[in-house]
């Protein structure tokens, strides 16, 4: 898969969260009803040729940052009285965003059209006083609320999920050689599921190898059945040692490694070394689990459980895997 460059994500989306109230152009209905497609459906189609695999670069925020840029550019320069300089940049920025909203010819009625933009904006232009600067500033500002920022707030995090992530359905791992019955049921009885290599499982029953590992530790360590405890610990490990590739596979080019660094992996081996202890303190060893529990799994899934779930939902959506695949 190609190693995905993420930049940051900027400021053009904040500006107008105060302004959205008076426009009437993102409400509480329009939310309401754009949230009814949010699990059942992902960005159009004609997206994908923007992204990775079809493109090295996410070239539809190329693409918008180019627009943007013009745009922001003549509002400055009205505030300096440079009246041709701004002229000059809302010809660029016309030129471009008649290009751009065609492009996706799913969205393009959410641009607004060419003649609304430059209708608004032309004769403040061509007359061009010091107060125009501020109508300017207002006019400028009330579209962009209308339309950029009402796609900004409800397509973006579709667009993220579905783009800047990956898939993590396709995201197979090798698991490790160890003496774990579920490995076999997994690569046996569950490979029907879904045409995935031989020998791997899937990233989510990758997760459950090792949930299925550390539930068992915690319920033994729990009850009080040490040394049943510590084998699952022991998987749990191994697995968690073996787990690197499958980053991998999203991180290629810049490995992200503060959920299974060293020290995360160091508070799973102390659980280990706490179990094999002349004598156990269980509700000490349960306390370390859950938190490295926290620190490792919990957090990962912070930044990554978003994207991947809605990525399924659009999935189920489409009968293209059953729900408990
Ligand atoms: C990439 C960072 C990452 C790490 C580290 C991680 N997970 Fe996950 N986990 C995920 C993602 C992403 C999914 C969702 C996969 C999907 O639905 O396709 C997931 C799914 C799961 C699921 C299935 C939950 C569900 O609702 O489908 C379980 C259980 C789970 N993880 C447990 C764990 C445990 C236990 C650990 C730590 C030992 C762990 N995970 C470490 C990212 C991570
Ligand atoms: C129909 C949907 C839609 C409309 C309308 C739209 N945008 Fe966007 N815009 C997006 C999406 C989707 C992204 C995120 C692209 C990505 O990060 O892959 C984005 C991102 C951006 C970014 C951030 C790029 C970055 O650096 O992360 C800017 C700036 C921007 N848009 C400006 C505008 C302006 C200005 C307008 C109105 C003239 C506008 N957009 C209208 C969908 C839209
Ligand atoms: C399907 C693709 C995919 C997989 C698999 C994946 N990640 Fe990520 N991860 C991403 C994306 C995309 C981001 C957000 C952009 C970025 O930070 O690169 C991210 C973000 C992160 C971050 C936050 C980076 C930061 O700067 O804050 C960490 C840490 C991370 N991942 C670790 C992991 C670990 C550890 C694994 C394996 C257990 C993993 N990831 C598996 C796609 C993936």
């Amino acid at each position: 898969m190609v190693a995905l460059s993420v930049g940051c994500s900027g400021g053009a989306s904040d500006q107008s969260a105060a302004a959205s109230a008076d426009s009437g152009a993102i409400t509480r209905e329009s939310l309401a009803k754009f949230g009814a497609s949010f699990y059942t459906e992902p960005p159009p189609a004609s997206l994908d040729r923007f992204y990775p695999p079809h493109t090295q670069r996410m070239e539809y925020r190329d693409l918008m940052r180019e627009m943007y840029l013009p745009e922001s550019f003549a509002r400055q320069e009205a505030q300096r009285g440079q009246w041709d300089a701004a002229r000059r940049s809302w010809a660029r920025f016309i030129e471009r965003f008649t290009r751009l909203r065609t492009v996706v010819p799913e969205w393009e009625a959410r641009f607004g059209t060419v003649d609304e933009w430059q209708s608004a904006i032309q004769p403040i232009l061509a007359s061009g006083t010091p107060a125009d600067a501020e109508r300017l500033e207002r006019t400028q500002e009330a579209l962009f609320v209308k339309h950029c920022e009402e796609c900004h707030a409800t397509e973006r995090q579709r667009v993220y999920a579905r783009y800047h992530f990956g898939t993590f359905r396709t995201v197979w791992a090798i698991p490790p050689k160890i003496d774990d019955p579920l490995i076999q049921v997994m690569l046996t009885e569950w490979k029907g599921k879904a045409a995935i290599p031989d020998g791997t499982v899937s990233f989510r029953d990758y997760m459950k190898l090792m949930n299925t590992s550390l539930m068992t530790a915690w319920n033994l360590a729990d009850a009080g059945e040490i040394e049943a405890a510590r084998v699952s610990m022991s998987r749990l490990e191994t697995y968690l040692d073996a787990i690197p590739p499958v980053c991998a596979e999203c991180h290629g080019g810049e490995p992200r490694r503060y959920f299974i660094d060293a020290d995360s992996l160091e508070k799973f081996h102390a659980v280990s070394r706490a179990l094999a202890g002349a004598t156990v303190d269980r509700a000490d060893v349960v306390r370390q689990l859950r938190d490295a529990f926290d620190n490792t799994c919990s957090r990962c899934h912070d930044i990554h459980l978003i994207p991947a779930k809605l990525q399924r939902a659009w999935a189920l959506a489409a009968n293209q895997v059953a729900p408990a695949q």
